[in-house]
């Protein structure tokens, strides 16, 4: 309820959010927030985290060039939306043991944004 009526508010103040969220928003927050140890786009790879390309629906764990924790490894999490979502919020509720040191992020639009950003980087 809370979030229906933020999404709410938000379409009455600006006339442009919405669900699916704002993937140029989200560029500016990943690069802000995730992208000291992430990265996306052509020619990422793993580096203080593992390379995010296609993310979603990837089974986690699973990039070549990263070194995981074995919790990830081993967590059996495939990176739904919803899944990811949640780790953004709280990656040690998703994933217990993951060795990303983040504090979350708990702004439900800003989670979308993030999302929005990612899903530019799927293979078409
Ligand atoms: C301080 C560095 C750091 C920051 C900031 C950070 N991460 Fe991470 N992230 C990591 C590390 C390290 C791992 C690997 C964790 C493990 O192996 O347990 C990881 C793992 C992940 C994974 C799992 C990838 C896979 O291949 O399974 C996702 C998804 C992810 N991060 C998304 C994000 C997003 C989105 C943000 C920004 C909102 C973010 N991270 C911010 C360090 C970070």
């Amino acid at each position: 309820m809370k979030y229906v009526l933020l999404t709410l508010a938000l379409i009455l103040n600006t006339g442009t959010a919405n669900a699916a969220g704002d993937a140029e928003a989200g560029a500016k927050l990943f690069s802000k927030t995730c992208g000291g140890c992430h990265s996306v786009g052509e020619g990422a790879r793993g580096g203080f985290g593992p390379e995010l390309n296609g993310i979603i629906g990837r089974p986690a764990g699973t990039t070549a060039d990263y070194q995981y924790s074995d919790a990830m490894k081993n967590s059996g999490v495939v990176w739904t939306r919803d899944k990811l979502a949640a780790y953004i919020e709280a990656p040690k509720k998703v994933v217990s043991g993951t060795r990303m040191i983040f504090w979350g992020i708990s702004d439900p639009e800003k989670i979308d944004n993030i999302l929005a950003y990612l899903e530019t980087f799927q293979p078409k």
